[in-house]
């Protein structure tokens, strides 16, 4: 995988800067994206810098802004001449009770979650179908497929658009092209920062291993799809869940 450039969205923290750091240690040129914390991510980037012998840029753009997502893609082609892997991790989530939620709100989830997984794998699809080579991997939920929250109805539901959309990148982009999908259960990180330890130890009953992932976790998952060593894998929606069911 050495010198293979790849995009990680959303990934100046939580699993996506999991997933850098892991395609980082075989070698991989990596560009962080953030939409927010610049900082973080420049900390990140300057660590990367010093801790791997590999190439490493940092870039800000909000994925559900179409002009900001060909930007970025051209400003990464213009450093690095190319994107080989696309990780579509960047995602927001904001519960609250379903009726309570605005359509603004709501929007605003599908935007970044959905809209935002599309327009990068657009954008970066153009280059890998030109070169007729390329990977790409969607992070959807275990939500999207038979845990339900009503509180999260919009993100759910836009990870539930993300497994659909992997169906259709597969096949529109066949035969040189991989898409496939992740779906994590609970992970440790900032988009869990708010559940109390009572929720915490309730949710915990539910998963075999008896415990949330680490972002590592994921991310080894990740980068194993888009390794030589899965080569025959393609249009799959795969669970890392540590065997999570609904009690
Ligand atoms: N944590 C879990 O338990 C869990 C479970 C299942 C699935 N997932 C999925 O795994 C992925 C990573 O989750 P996480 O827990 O690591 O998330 P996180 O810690 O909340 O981080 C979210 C990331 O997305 C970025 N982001 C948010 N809005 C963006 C936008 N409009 N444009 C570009 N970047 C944006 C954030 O950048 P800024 O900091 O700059 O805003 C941040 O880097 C997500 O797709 C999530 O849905 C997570």
């Amino acid at each position: 995988m050495e010198n293979l450039v790849v995009l990680v969205t959303g990934s100046n923290r939580g699993i996506g800067k999991a997933t850098i750091e892991e395609f980082a240690k075989v070698g991989c040129n990596v560009v962080i994206n953030y939409c927010h914390h610049e900082e973080e991510a420049l900390e990140f980037m300057e660590y990367i810098g010093n801790t791997y012998s590999v190439d490493c840029m940092a870039v800000k753009c909000d994925i559900s802004d179409e002009e900001e997502v060909e930007k970025m893609v051209n400003s990464i082609v213009d450093h690095f001449g190319t994107i080989d892997v696309l990780v579509n991790n960047a995602s927001v989530c904001r519960d609250s009770l379903l009726l309570d939620k605005t359509v603004k709100n709501f929007r605003r989830i599908l935007d970044v979650n959905l809209i935002g997984t599309y327009l990068c794998s657009k954008y970066v699809g153009k280059i890998m179908l030109e070169k007729k080579s390329g990977m790409i991997v969607n992070v959807s939920s275990t939500n999207a497929i038979d845990t339900y929250y009503p509180e999260s109805c919009d993100y759910d539901a836009s990870k539930a658009g993300v497994i659909s959309l992997t169906h259709n990148l597969a096949r529109e982009f066949a035969p040189n092209i991989r898409v496939n999908c992740v779906c994590p259960g609970w992970v440790k990180t900032d988009m869990n920062k708010d559940l109390s330890i009572e929720q915490i130890n309730e949710e915990r009953k539910n998963i075999l291993v008896g415990r949330f992932a680490e972002s590592e976790e994921i991310a080894k998952v990740i980068k194993f799809l888009c390794s030589d060593d899965a080569s025959y894998i393609n249009d799959s929606i795969i669970r890392v869940d540590g065997g999570k069911y609904n009690g």
